[in-house]
């Protein structure tokens, strides 16, 4: 254990199971450790660094507003927050934004307006209904949204107002809905619950409900927004607009930002119900206009969906060699392997030893969520190293 990893051990609260690397440096798909070593990055800061590390083009952004303005109240108009709102709605089917630090806190701010819209127009419906295996945060609200019992075991009693229902399953959300619902919150696809796809009219379906009850629909593309999935937004692939989005992760690179954007209709908070000390603050605008100007401008979507097909079919051919991969899964470059026993911690343990990060999504699943840049290259790269680890496996 290195000197660092001592000093973690001594100070750190153990929320997180750290694997016994310290990175120091990033850039574009590779990070090193302390002693110098490099790692071809599939985890990407968990689906963040879409452009991979340190981009020169969001560096620059950053370096330029750090020594121009860094933080003002939102008392204040600041140019890179009306700039990067802009160019966010220019290209999403959504009017009006808020901006905010995370994306469990943009989550939460979803809920509040969805529950403001409930008072207003729904005789005070303030229930979500949300599904199982979803992941939508961690804070105590987002805890009861997220529909899995690991994350809300340690915390009953949970905040009411949250029903969370089987996925994939309109009859289950019809079943759920009651004059009390005010909206519908989803995945489009679940990251965290391990790469799971809808069917193809899971959320057409859901969304004509939403629209026959009354109800808003928020979408949470925190994981699958920005290009991952291979086009700017998931929604887009499924034929259908949400009345709410959230956005998170990789929308500026790595500087901490949340976004929730909604309809016209839906945008019913007013001066005073809702805020946030520092979000959109101008630094983190200024990295996110950066990142989302790149990935307009050079197609980053469209690779992720062109390289994220080659990455899916390797990964078949890796499941025909090998007897014990039971699925690949994923779209664009958010992507699953499955396995038939729990060996997707010690798989995460060995791909390290070898140099390439990937993550243990679930105790038989392994998830990759590359920078968005990468080519046909790093995919080669990672598939030979994921080769020998599985064939060390085996022998
Ligand atoms: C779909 C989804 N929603 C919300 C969150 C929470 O985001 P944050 O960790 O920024 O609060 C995550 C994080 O993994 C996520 O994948």
């Amino acid at each position: 254990m290195s000197k660092w990893q001592e000093l973690e051990q001594k100070y750190f609260m153990r929320t997180v199971e750290r694997l016994p690397v310290t990175l120091v440096k990033g850039q574009g798909a590779r990070v090193w450790d302390e002693n110098g070593r490099e790692y071809l990055d599939f985890v990407g800061g968990w689906a963040v660094n879409s452009l991979g590390h340190c981009p020169p083009v969001v560096v620059g952004a950053i370096v330029e507003q750090a020594h121009t303005l860094i933080q003002t109240s939102n008392q204040f108009y600041t140019i890179p927050q009306i700039r990067l709102a802009e160019l966010l709605l220019q290209n999403s089917c959504l009017d009006k934004v808020f901006f905010c630090n995370s994306g469990a806190e943009a989550n939460e701010g979803a809920v509040k307006l969805a529950r403001r819209y409930g008072k207003r127009y729904l005789d005070g419906a303030y229930e979500v209904i949300t599904t199982m295996n979803s992941f939508h945060g961690r804070t105590l609200a987002m805890v009861a949204a997220t529909g899995q019992s690991k994350f809300q075991q340690p915390y009953v009693p949970l905040p009411t107002g949250f029903v969370n229902v089987e996925y994939n399953s309109i009859e289950a959300i019809k079943a759920a809905t009651s004059r009390q619902t005010c909206a519908v919150m989803l995945e489009p696809l679940q990251g965290e619950g391990g790469v799971n796809l809808p069917d193809s009219d899971y959320l057409a379906v859901v969304r004509a409900w939403c629209d026959q009850m009354g109800i808003l629909l928020i979408l949470d593309e925190i994981q699958t927004g920005m290009g991952r999935t291979g086009t700017l937004f998931a929604y887009e692939q499924y034929g259908i607009e949400p009345d709410i989005m959230t956005l998170a992760k990789g929308l500026a690179s790595g500087l901490p930002i949340g976004a929730i954007l909604a309809k016209d209709r839906a945008s019913v908070f007013t001066p005073g119900e809702h805020g946030s000390t520092f979000g959109g603050n101008p630094l983190a605008c200024a990295a996110a206009y950066a990142t989302l100007k790149f990935i307009l401008d050079n197609d980053i979507a469209g690779n992720a969906k062109r390289v994220g097909q080659y990455l899916v079919s390797g990964l078949e051919r890796l499941k025909q060699k090998f007897q014990f991969i039971t699925d690949v899964r994923g779209c664009g470059l958010l992507v699953a392997l499955e396995f038939s026993s729990d060996i997707a911690g010690s798989l995460v343990t060995a791909c390290l030893d070898r140099g390439l990060l990937v993550n243990r999504v679930k105790p038989n699943d392994l998830r990759f969520m590359p920078p968005l840049i990468i080519g046909n290259s790093e995919v080669d790269e990672a598939l030979g190293i994921l080769d020998k680890t599985l064939s060390s496996i085996v022998s």
